[in-house]
């Protein structure tokens, strides 16, 4: 049966991201690495040579994936009129505009940008969104509070402007914070000292991994009291655990200049989809669904069969 390129893509796209697992159930290379860490890359090289190996099957998706993403570019670069409102005309716009440019966003360099893009906002933005859906199902008093606060904007048709989303949804973006907290999509942040440093009293060597952990910091009562109970109140600004708080206790999206670069987009984005998924539905868990959830580990995480949900139409 042939598939059509868009879901190919999709399917590939969703196999490079959740392949890539920090666990046992890793490919050979990356177990081993666990152990003997200098064994990682010889063992890759090896598996490389052998075929539906977990790394070979690795390898092959992602040079397919890059193989589509230079002909997307090129394709578009081609192109007299390519607009300047997305991502990727921007990008090719950019690297006609001077020399210097033209040097820097060689069409491998966009390949590259396009695909980093791609990859680090579309897991973690359904994941997200997902994870909303299926915690709000369980908790009626928050799905209460974020109806009423939706319908409260205005008739259902009226999009709000960015203005609006920072202003008129307090509670819509507490739910999504929340949500971040309880499921933390990018569990693990990699740092590589680039000079000895000292760091709460440990030296670390120039070259040292630090890794920092998101998702534990998120569940840790000094900062989240009954860390797990789903309780979007606890973002309330005006709250005394809010104030409370460690300024770095909830980084969902990393923290430094190599944070997320769409965090406010991912942010204004989930809420715009939040508010437009609530005007026309709730969500009810499936029977299908399996109880309790199971995740599956990678370098982000994911639901291991995906979250099942009944939309129900909203009457009025
Ligand atoms: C719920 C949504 C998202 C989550 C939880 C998330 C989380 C993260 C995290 C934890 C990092 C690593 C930060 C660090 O190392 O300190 C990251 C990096 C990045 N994110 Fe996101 N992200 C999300 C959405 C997006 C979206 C929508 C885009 C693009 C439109 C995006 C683009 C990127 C890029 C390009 C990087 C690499 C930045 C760099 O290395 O300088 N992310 N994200």
């Amino acid at each position: 049966m042939s598939v059509d390129p868009a879901t190919d893509f999709i399917g590939k796209h969703f196999h490079a991201t959740t392949s890539l697992k920090m666990d046992l159930s890793g490919s050979l290379s990356i177990v081993l690495g666990q152990f003997v860490p200098f064994l990682q890359e010889p063992v890759r090289q090896l598996m490389l040579r052998v075929p539906g190996s977990a790394d070979r099957r690795l390898e092959e998706t992602n040079s397919a994936m890059s193989g589509l993403l230079d002909e997307i570019v090129a394709e578009r670069a081609a192109q007299a009129d390519r607009g300047q409102k997305n991502f990727l005309s921007v990008l090719l716009n950019a690297s006609e505009s001077t020399e210097a440019m033209r040097k820097l966003l060689t069409p491998d360099y966009v390949s590259a940008l396009t695909y980093e893009h791609l990859l680090a906002g579309s897991v973690t933005m359904s994941f997200t969104l997902s994870s909303l859906v299926y915690l709000v199902a369980m908790h009626p008093e928050v799905e209460e509070k974020l109806l009423r606060e939706i319908d409260a904007f205005g008739p259902k048709d009226v999009v709000p402007s960015s203005d609006e989303l920072q202003t008129k949804f307090p509670y819509v973006e507490q739910v999504v914070k929340e949500t971040m907290r309880f499921y933390t999509a990018s569990p693990l942040v990699a740092r590589e000292a680039s000079e000895d440093v000292e760091v709460g009293g440990y030296l670390l060597p120039k070259g040292t991994w630090v890794w920092l952990t998101p998702g534990v910091l998120a569940k840790d009562p000094k900062d989240f009291p009954d860390p797990d109970v789903f309780r979007p109140e606890r973002f309330d600004p005006e709250s005394e655990e809010c104030k409370r708080r460690h300024p770095y206790a909830f980084i969902p999206f990393g923290i430094g200049p190599r944070a997320c670069i769409g965090q406010k987009f991912a942010m204004q984005q989930l809420k715009l989809v939040v508010i437009h998924l609530y005007r026309k539905y709730v969500f009810r868990h499936s029977p299908r669904m399996e109880f309790p959830l199971q995740f599956q580990y990678s370098i982000l995480v994911n639901f291991k069969y995906g979250v099942k949900v009944q939309f129900i139409e909203r009457k009025n």
